[in-house]
């Protein structure tokens, strides 16, 4: 007798699966997120039958000549950048990315620059028809560039397509949320389907030894839809973020098997497609309006490259009763934190004022060396003073209100002096180099002595 299909509960939020429906996930708490999926048997040759014996494996020592994973470079070298200097053939990328912030002219430029190079690309498009794609080729000056294109949404049909391929170097998708097996019962876009369709693709790209691209969608929270799972099987995950109302964008690893996931690429969206930026903190200060009270600019490090970008604070009279507090670019938790300390260190009341933090440009900042920064800010637009233009900060303010080193302090007054500013108001303690030479430094060890020096406050 056949086996009578089984039909399971998923949750489309975090892939918890539950013998019956409910309204809530117990897992993840999230609402009307399960939906009923049947159940397939394993995929063919992935050897998950009962009845197979397992063979026996030779055990290794971690010691032996390490294997330098071989890479390719992308020909776009923010992209090397963040990779951890090229992609790694057989390797699997995933691309996160809200609707519309490039992850496809982003994609179509990589192939494209790769198919320039001599190498095979080749292109799955499962949102857009292949006219559509073409048009942007076309737009983007990219029409003549040797890639293969597809408009396909089966996966039974890319992995035959990709069989009869001798040799491919880059298979992009975009995206892995439109494809579906037939195979499977549950409609495309839900967890099986996705995690169905990732494990057939990573399983023919590490035997094919292809570099593969995924373009996957993000929920409106910034997660990547579908399962954590289509996360742990790829290699790398890329995050490809910006502010709409800004042309810069930053690609991000957010995971990365092959490198650090410290390093961003920074690229601005021009009339022609995302164009690399060398050099992101003369881009970050460019429209500065320095004279502008309540701004600082803040010395950062994002991966191995510093970057200076300005913070601008606005502290103004509240007539709520409870004041606001909202922030840009920077955590709301962190902003409340050096508030509280400037309150209960320093004597500085925000008690009757609303406060907005910016990071201009549409950065993110996550390091805490941005506190000092931050605290600048908010102390100058307190005062209404503007600070001196030619100035930068960094430190960490700890709860006591003491200013901590921050690391690489070298490498950002470095960065500073070659832009063009000539001082710094950084902790205490740490070794600023050589490089500390060029600027005049100001040392501070507790929040206090950076309020004091703003003047009078209340
Ligand atoms: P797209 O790559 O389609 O985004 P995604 O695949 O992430 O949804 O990018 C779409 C946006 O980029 C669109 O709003 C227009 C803009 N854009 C430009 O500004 N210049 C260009 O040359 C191209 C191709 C797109
Ligand atoms: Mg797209």
């Amino acid at each position: 007798m056949a086996k009578a299909a089984k039909s399971s509960f998923v949750c489309q939020s975090c892939g918890a699966i539950s013998a019956r429906w409910s309204g809530k996930c117990v897992s993840c708490g999230d609402w009307n997120t399960i939906v009923e999926e049947v159940t397939s048997a394993p995929p063919p040759g992935s050897g998950l039958t009962r009845a197979s014996k397992g063979r026996t494996l030779t055990l290794e020592t971690l010691a032996g000549a390490p294997e330098e994973a071989p890479r390719f470079l992308t020909g776009m070298p923010e992209l090397d950048r963040v990779t951890g200097g090229g992609i790694v053939p057989g390797s699997v990328l995933l691309i996160s990315g809200e609707p519309g912030i490039g992850k496809s002219t982003l994609l179509l430029q990589l192939a494209a620059a790769l198919g320039r190079a001599g190498r095979r690309a080749i292109y799955f498009s499962g949102e857009e028809a292949a006219a559509q794609v073409r048009l942007r080729a076309a737009r983007l000056g990219l029409a003549d560039a040797p890639v293969a294109l597809a408009a396909e949404t089966s996966l039974t049909n890319i992995l035959a397509t990709l069989g009869e391929e001798k040799r491919a170097d880059l298979v992009v998708i975009d995206s892995i949320q439109t494809l579906w097996s037939d195979a499977l019962e549950a409609a495309p876009g839900s967890v099986s389907q996705v995690r169905a369709a990732t494990q057939s693709l990573v399983r023919y790209a590490k035997q094919a030894g292809c570099a593969l691209l995924l373009v996957g969608h993000v929920t409106k929270d910034g997660q990547i839809a579908g399962p954590k799972a289509v996360e742990h099987v790829v290699d790398t995950v890329l995050s490809f973020e910006g502010d709409r109302g800004h042309t810069y964008r930053i690609l991000r690893a957010t995971k990365n098997r092959f490198g650090a996931t410290d390093e961003i690429g920074v690229f601005e969206m021009a009339g022609s497609g995302l164009k690399e930026v060398a050099n992101p903190s003369e881009l970050f200060l460019g429209e500065r309006d320095a004279k502008a009270p309540g701004t600082s600019v803040f010395a950062g490090m994002e991966g191995t490259r510093p970057i200076l970008v300005e913070i601008q604070a606005l502290v103004a009279p509240s007539g709520l009763g409870v004041p606001r507090r909202a922030v840009v670019g920077w955590e709301q938790s962190r902003l409340a934190m050096l508030i509280a300390v400037l309150e209960a260190r320093c004597g500085v009341s925000f008690a009757h004022h609303d406060v907005y933090l910016n990071v201009a440009g549409g950065l993110r900042i996550v390091e805490p060396a941005a506190d000092l920064a931050a605290a600048a800010a908010l102390l100058a637009s307190l005062g209404n003073r503007a600070l001196d233009p030619k100035q930068i900060h960094f430190g960490e303010i700890s709860l006591s209100g003491a200013v901590r080193a921050a690391p690489h302090m070298g490498l950002r007054l470095k960065e500073a002096a070659k832009l063009g500013f000539t001082e710094a108001t950084i902790p205490a303690s740490g070794d600023p180099n050589a490089d500390g030479a060029k600027l005049k430094l100001r040392r501070v060890a507790h929040l206090k002595e950076l309020a004091e020096a703003l003047g009078p406050c209340d």
